[in-house]
């Protein structure tokens, strides 16, 4: 038997890009020639992304655990203390969950791992687990290389992609497990409106079912649109993971702080195989963590800039013939409907060769990603080098339609 015959049916198909070229962005060395090549990458949701920006009080209490040493040694597993009390305080006043700091919070190195771990203790074999479609790529394929179904639910761009529960009770079976939720959406920047939570809350409870909410993109929310924290439903605490993250709002993706908040019957199985799943949570970081999330007031200079970009990226490509977005309603990408101009890979690999900027074709989020770009306008710290690339975008964009005869 081969060695790539061994390998779990889990993990079919999967490959790196040593043997194969892959195209996904975050996934190997995909990105290297690309780069070389003085590429412009807005395919990272990692905020100012390739420039500097950690707000100095963030850095200072980074280095000072570097200084005083103190960050070379472990953490708990299940994280800082100081910082689970900073973050129970965000908790109670942001997200209206009455939490205790000591059994329901545990920090996470990232949410990527923070989603995986989240969802681990649930999943048998052959467990289906419902995933809106679209989404954030790992949601569909965590379960999978958990020994579990994906069950992707359609959102739809004519809906707002809310929430429809007639497509979930569609598919819902007596395997059915449990529902996986980015909120806000990455890729469509949807907020789910109350009415829609309340409406899979209810669904969920019906059918009994666990819900892992990944709420990394809560910090930038505009327009006043309330944001409302799918566990704080009433009869949603003891079944709903909630999964957050420093990594976006805060830009602080190379920190690798996230947290997992939940019942403390859950938490209790999360603290018990930490040590063996996460380990630990880079103790610097976490110092650094504390300083932002006791002085957050940073996330305000972030979002007015955001919101800033979002009218012009809003603007720019409703200019071209052939191609729509709507107003980013969170976060700092952008979900552009292509769908005139080609399938997304086309139109993606198209905007590499004319344009020499990477962003995300929207097939890996779903089949109802095809015909979409995601692009994200939060990269560069400057508003002019992150316009001066979409200006290029337009104008391969453009120049595509016109070769297509769009006008
Ligand atoms: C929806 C969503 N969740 C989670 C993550 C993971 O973020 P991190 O591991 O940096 O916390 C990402 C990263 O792009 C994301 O888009």
């Amino acid at each position: 038997m081969s060695i790539q015959e061994k390998i779990s049916k889990k993990f079919e198909g999967i490959q790196g890009g040593l043997f194969a070229k892959v195209s996904k962005a975050d996934v190997g060395t995909a990105l290297n020639d690309l780069i070389a090549n003085g590429a412009a990458l807005m395919c990272w949701a990692d905020p100012f992304y390739p420039d500097p920006a950690i707000p100095e009080h963030v850095k200072k209490a980074t280095l000072e655990g570097l200084k005083d040493g103190t960050s070379a040694h472990y953490t708990m597993p299940i994280g800082n203390m100081e910082l689970k009390v900073e973050l129970d305080k965000k908790l109670k006043s942001f997200n209206h969950l009455d939490v205790d700091p000591e059994r329901n919070i545990i920090i996470t190195p990232g949410s990527d791992a923070g989603l995986m771990f989240a969802m681990m203790p649930f999943i048998d074999e052959g467990d289906e687990v419902m995933v809106p479609d679209p989404s954030y790529p790992n949601n569909f394929l965590n379960p999978k290389l958990l020994g579990g179904v994906t069950v992707p639910v359609p959102l739809r761009e004519e809906n707002n992609y809310q929430i429809d529960i007639e497509e979930f009770e569609k598919r819902v079976t007596p395997k059915t497990k449990m529902i996986v939720l980015t909120n806000p959406n990455n890729p469509t920047t949807t907020v789910l409106r109350r009415e829609s939570l309340e409406k899979l809350a209810e669904f969920a409870i019906k059918h009994d079912l666990i819900v892992v909410c990944d709420q990394a993109f809560e910090d930038s929310v505009y327009d006043n649109v309330e944001f409302v924290t799918l566990a704080s439903l009433p009869g949603m605490w003891e079944r709903t993971v909630t999964v957050f993250s420093i990594s976006k709002g805060m830009a602080l993706s190379g920190y690798r702080v996230a947290y997992i908040v939940a019942d403390d019957h859950i938490m209790d199985v999360y603290y018990g195989c930490a040590v063996s799943v996460i380990g630990a949570t880079n103790t610097a970081c976490q110092l650094g963590a504390i300083a932002a999330v006791k002085d957050s007031a940073f996330l305000q200079e972030y979002n007015k800039i955001f919101d800033r970009r979002r009218k012009v990226v809003y603007d720019i490509f409703n200019s071209i013939p052939g191609v729509s977005m709507a107003m980013p309603e969170s976060t700092f990408l952008c979900w552009v409907n292509v769908s005139k101009l080609g399938t997304a890979d086309e139109v993606n690999a198209y905007i590499i060769k004319e344009a020499n900027v990477v962003v995300n074709s929207g097939a890996p989020y779903g089949a109802q990603g095809e015909g979409h770009l995601r692009i994200v306008f939060g990269a560069f710290r400057d508003d002019e080098k992150m316009v001066e690339a979409l200006e290029r975008v337009k104008a391969a964009l453009i120049k595509l339609g016109k070769e297509k005869g769009v006008s």
